[in-house]
């Protein structure tokens, strides 16, 4: 071969490796608007995606850059967050309101443009600002590359099931009333299977009970792929199908060990992917799917459960066929009690990460920063002259990260940041550990009052980060599904009571733990987890509950640029909404 050939074969080569590895752009537009849906016999105008509950699916490769407009038609102000997708070098497009970004405006439109780089799985896109993620909210499903296929055998087909939450109220409403007389907030009034809340609440009429079911139709023998996503605003759920397992595959769109399961457990903001063999023969033509919330808080919460059916295509003569107008309670699969916290400890201790030699495990080994954060609720006190419905009617309900309840600025802290303008804007004092010991998961201190306030923690490009997140038994223990944005962590451990920094970290996993974007603090314990601070920028962390991430629970982390080109926190796109 001559050296004209050689360039030419090379050059062929990286031609072949660049279509290969880089994925290509796909366009998406969202447009944001009004739209009448009728559930549990009532139509109300919700703000959609356009016009779809839930919003549409957005599909992709791993190595796809994605292009999506969204544009405002509403009053509200809105922004986009892309849930678990790591956005290296397209920081600007993570979405959270006064945290990378100032609200998009009515009539106004921003272009989110980012690149998935080494993700595949189910992830979600959800409105971030207020609570309207209550009705704004779609999958994102991330195939592999082209060249590449899944760690297990192809299933025969791939569906998408999103968990969320029906209000017949106006959630803007509730959440504004709540803040305003510092009591808990109302909650929804049903669960919902790809918006559908089933047959188990009151619809109107019998035939209408059809038509507000969600049916999932299934041929016998075969392997399906559920991409199931917990977008509920306040509520973790299990999920179960009568007489089916399935095996678990993926969470959060990062392979694990898979393994057997009737029952499963997600927080909101957590997905999993499970692989569900039909029956060759199966005795009924359906069976019903069911979601019920799990729960350790005092306050109220919707205790509903909901349904769906699996409908096997066969022949009705060789198996009885149930009308879901006549489902019973008895049809459905068994489900955990609600503050059944020992099934779910066990469930997240069987998820561990696939670690193979094409998919390995990046657990930091050493750490050069320990943090130390509680997490749990407390208390505001109430303005002067109002009488509130806190705890007392002296107090408000308040959460908060190492006791300071966060207060989003009026503009966008990575604004601030890049310009080098924070003044009065955050500061860079946010406690590595909590000001006040105390013992987190006994006798709660007697001044429940938190600190109000905008503060970061800084730290350098690439450090090796160990972060301890412990529930306390302020007001109540209860569980806290703890988001990060712009990162996976390695959830290297958990247990209950008051961590024990002697004791708990040699039982640490540093082989297989699980990678995760949303992490369940256990109600009345604690998790640790572990990241590489590899990506510069602001990032969000706070709990998925809503109503805890009003109430404060939620501070931000800021990862300063390293030394190379494609380490530093990119300017600005020209189109970024301004305050
Ligand atoms: Cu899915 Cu900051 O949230």
């Amino acid at each position: 071969m001559g050296p004209n050939a050689i360039a030419a074969t090379i050059f062929l080569v990286l031609a072949i490796h660049a279509r290969l590895c880089h994925g290509i752009t796909r366009h998406y537009r969202f447009d944001v608007k009004l739209h009448n849906v009728t559930h549990l016999c009532k139509t109300k105008s919700i703000i959609t995606v356009n016009g779809k509950f839930p919003g549409p699916r957005i599909v992709a490769r791993d190595g796809d850059q994605l292009v999506i407009k969204v544009v405002n038609h509403v009053i509200n102000n809105i922004s986009i967050h892309w849930h678990g997708i790591r956005q290296l070098g397209s920081q600007w497009a993570d979405g959270p309101t006064y945290v990378t970004q100032c609200p998009i405006q009515m009539n106004n439109s921003f272009l989110y443009n980012f690149t998935i780089n080494g993700q595949r799985g189910t992830l979600f896109w959800h409105a971030h600002i207020s609570w309207l993620r209550a009705t704004v909210y779609g999958p994102i499903i991330i195939l592999p590359r082209k060249n590449e296929s899944y760690p297990f055998p192809k299933p025969h087909k791939e569906v998408v099931i999103t968990l969320g939450e029906w209000w017949n109220n106006d959630t803007e409403a509730v959440i504004s009333q709540a803040l305003q007389t510092g009591g808990g907030p109302n909650v929804s009034d049903a669960y919902t299977f790809n918006g559908f809340p089933g047959p188990l609440y009151n619809s109107c009429a019998g035939a209408k009970g059809m038509t507000d079911t969600y049916k999932l139709k299934v041929k016998p023998g075969k392997t399906y792929l559920l991409r199931l996503i917990n977008a509920a605003l306040n509520d973790e759920l299990f999920f179960s199908i009568a007489n089916h397992t399935m095996t678990v595959v993926q969470a959060d769109a990062i392979y694990v060990k898979p393994f057997e399961i009737d029952i499963l457990l997600m927080t909101p903001g957590q997905t999993t992917n499970v692989l569900l063999k039909t029956k060759p023969n199966p005795k009924h033509s359906t069976y019903l799917m069911a979601v019920s919330p799990y729960t350790t808080g005092s306050g109220t919460f919707d205790n509903t459960t909901a349904a769906a059916i699996l409908e096997y295509e066969i022949s009705s003569n060789n198996s009885s066929k149930r009308s879901p107008n006549n489902v019973t309670a008895k049809d459905l699969p068994r489900l955990p009690s609600i503050n059944d916290t020992s099934f779910v400890a066990n469930f997240s201790r069987k998820l561990r990460s696939l670690g193979n030699a094409q998919f390995p495990v990046n657990v930091p080994q050493t750490v050069d920063r320990h943090f130390f954060f509680t997490v749990g609720l407390g208390t505001t006190p109430c303005p002067k002259n109002q009488t509130c419905q806190g705890p007392t009617n002296r107090t408000k309900f308040a959460a908060a990260v190492n006791n300071i309840s966060m207060t989003l600025p009026t503009t966008a802290i990575m604004q601030a940041y890049f310009f080098g303008k924070n003044a009065g804007v955050y500061t860079t004092d946010f406690p590595q550990f909590p000001l006040n010991q105390f013992n987190y998961t006994g006798t709660p201190p007697n001044n429940t009052n938190m600190m109000n306030g905008t503060k970061v923690v800084v730290i350098p490009y690439n450090t090796s980060v160990e972060l301890v997140m412990q529930d306390t038994s302020i007001i109540t223990a209860e569980s806290h599904p703890i988001h990060l944005h712009g990162y996976n962590v390695y959830v290297v451990g958990q247990g209950f009571g008051s961590f024990d920094p002697k004791k708990d970290p040699p039982n640490y996993n540093l082989v297989d733990p699980v990678e995760r974007n949303t992490v369940a603090v256990p109600s009345g314990g604690w998790s640790a987890v572990r990241f590489k601070a590899d990506n510069p920028g602001v990032w969000f962390m706070h709990c998925h509950f809503e109503v805890h991430i009003s109430w404060g629970l939620r501070m931000a982390w800021i990862v300063l640029d390293g030394n190379q080109p494609n380490q530093k926190l990119p300017p600005p796109p020209a189109d970024l909404p301004q305050c």
